[in-house]
């Protein structure tokens, strides 16, 4: 089964990101759904052809992890936009971060100073499955930095290609817009 890209168009004219912005970021989004589709078409071929005891194979399952994750978190940082930054469609989960950050302020600190590290990747502010806990990690790439057993719960894209077309180096000018338009609904929803 295929994976199709998902349209984020409805995210068009939101407040603090370009139209020329977002529309690059679905298609380069879109390229990692394409990607995903063509390794695990490869992978599965070679797997038939009995070539799995080959450098290739080695590869391209290491190359899966990017892939499937540039898919999977563009989906994520999307889904969780559009919104109007009112934490408050979010009541659950502003008490669960309080409870384990001390105040909302302290959780906010703590994920754009993670956005604000020098560096390409993510922010993704998880759910430990056992505990409930909420933590604030970083994503090098796509790949590097998950934490086994956890929900994803709000995920913010600091690759370059997120924000240089709008704010060129101020990257703290860029997490302000994204602060501006989470949609707190979706992680509410995304809470266990
Ligand atoms: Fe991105």
């Amino acid at each position: 089964m295929a994976y199709s890209a998902q349209d984020y168009s409805r995210l068009i004219g939101m407040a603090g990101f370009s139209d020329t912005l977002l529309n690059n970021h679905f298609t380069l989004y879109q390229g990692y759904v394409k990607n995903t589709n063509k390794l695990m078409e490869t992978l599965a071929a070679m797997l038939k052809e009995d070539r799995t005891a080959t450098p290739e194979y080695a590869e391209l399952k290491r190359r899966m992890g990017f892939e499937f994750n540039g898919m999977r978190l563009h989906e994520c940082y999307f889904s969780n936009l559009g919104g109007s930054g009112d934490a408050g469609k979010a009541p659950r989960l502003k008490a669960r971060l309080t409870e384990d950050f001390g105040s909302l302020d302290a959780w906010e600190k703590d994920f754009r100073a993670t956005g604000a590290m020098r560096g390409i990747g993510w922010v993704v502010l998880y759910q430990d499955n056992l505990t409930g806990r909420l933590f604030n990690q970083w994503i090098n790439e796509h790949e590097a930095g998950h934490w086994a057993g956890c929900t994803i719960i709000l995920v913010m894209d600091v690759f370059e290609h997120a924000f240089l077309t709008d704010y060129g180096l101020k990257r703290a000018a860029y997490i302000d817009a994204f602060f501006g338009s989470i949609n707190w609904a979706v992680p509410e929803g995304r809470l266990k």
